[in-house]
């Protein structure tokens, strides 16, 4: 009887000849292979964690510019780390990556995936990517993007995370572990992509259980949705798109950034009782509406509404502040709007 040879070889090897002819250049890339600048991966790979890689590189740019390599972010302030970070969302990662840096700047990198994985904001998937790309180590990674493969791949339309790390572990080249991994995450960025799949220039077609279904998108089943939470927010601009009174945020609503000051609407509030509440607590005069952005978090729609106001309030350079998406928003009402914030007419005092 003639054994059925293990198409796991052939597999590896088409699509590593693909991505050798057709992954993508990307600056965390330079270098042997397995042997990639720790720290040029290890900041790509959190950057990427929630940013996808065509937008990501612009803030991987910036980040590197500013902090080109681990001594000089160990050095940084935290308040010049939020702000390279800032546009990129979950600020907690730059906190950790500011922390990390301080332990790497004294300890050195670490050379495998538990010296990772120790590491604040390094989970599995981090230690993963960086100990294969940067050290050669044979560890898989999963993501979203090898989810969907290795989903299509095995006609699997409701993989557990043990699941796929389990295939992703079979599957991982033991010779070129780190170019395995960024050639499934490549293949599931710009071949298996979720909605129009480029099949007939995929490496793995001969193989995908998915593609002989005749409905490669249908794998993996769509993921029930956590709800998303409305909230309403009102925010004051005190002073001009130069210059405004900035507050540290405490709470949910972006925590730990610096923003124009900010009140959540409590149950029963409307935004003229929440803007009153706010001017209190400031001792400052509302004034104008602005108007109103919206903000989509993952699981929260935010709907903040700007309001001019006036008071002795300190101002603060708005340029030189780490502030989040929502805040660049919210002052980018002023400028679609020609007349000066100090000219625009006031409500009347509050009843402060
Ligand atoms: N997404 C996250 N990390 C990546 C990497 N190293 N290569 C390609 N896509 C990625």
């Amino acid at each position: 009887m003639t054994a059925v040879p293990d198409p796991i070889p052939r597999l590896r090897k088409a699509l590593l000849a693909w991505f050798d002819a057709s992954g993508r250049a990307l600056p965390w890339r330079l270098g042997a292979e397995g042997r990639r600048d720790p720290y040029r991966v290890w900041v790509a790979e959190i950057l990427l964690q929630q940013t996808q890689v065509a937008r990501g590189l612009h803030y991987y740019d910036r980040f590197l510019e500013a902090f080109p390599d681990v001594g000089a972010l160990a050095a940084a302030s935290t308040h010049a780390v939020l702000k390279a970070w800032e546009g990129c969302g979950y600020y907690a990662r730059a906190r950790n990556l500011h922390r990390a840096a301080g332990i790497i700047a004294a300890d050195g990198f670490p050379s495998d995936y538990g010296g990772w994985l120790a590491l604040p904001g390094v989970g599995p998937y981090t230690a993963a990517a960086v100990s294969s790309l940067a050290h050669g180590e044979a560890r898989a990674v999963n993501d979203g993007n090898v989810r969907r493969v290795l989903a299509r791949l095995y006609g699997e339309a409701r993989p557990t995370d043990a699941w796929i790390q389990a295939r992703a572990d079979a599957l991982l080249s033991p010779v070129r572990p780190g170019a395995w991994n960024e050639a499934v995450m490549d293949l599931g960025a710009t071949v298996c992509t979720p909605k129009a799949p480029r099949c007939a220039a995929c490496p793995l077609a001969a193989h995908c259980a998915a593609l002989a279904t005749g409905t490669p998108t249908a794998f993996p089943a769509p993921k029930v949705r956590a709800a998303v939470r409305a909230v309403e927010a009102v925010a004051v601009l005190i002073g001009n798109g130069q210059e405004a009174v900035l507050e540290r945020r405490g709470g949910g609503l972006l925590g730990g950034l610096m923003g124009l000051p900010t009140r959540e609407l409590v149950p029963q509030e409307t935004a003229a009782t929440a803007l009153e509440a706010l001017c209190k607590r400031l001792d400052a005069r509302p004034g104008e509406l602005l108007g109103q952005v919206q903000h989509r978090m993952t699981h929260r729609q935010i709907t903040l509404h700007v309001y001019a106001a006036a008071s002795s309030l300190p101002r603060q350079v708005v340029a030189t502040a780490a502030l989040s998406r929502l805040d660049h928003k919210a002052l980018g009402l002023l400028r679609t709007r020609q007349d000066s914030l100090f000219a625009a007419p006031l409500m009347g005092r509050s009843s402060i």
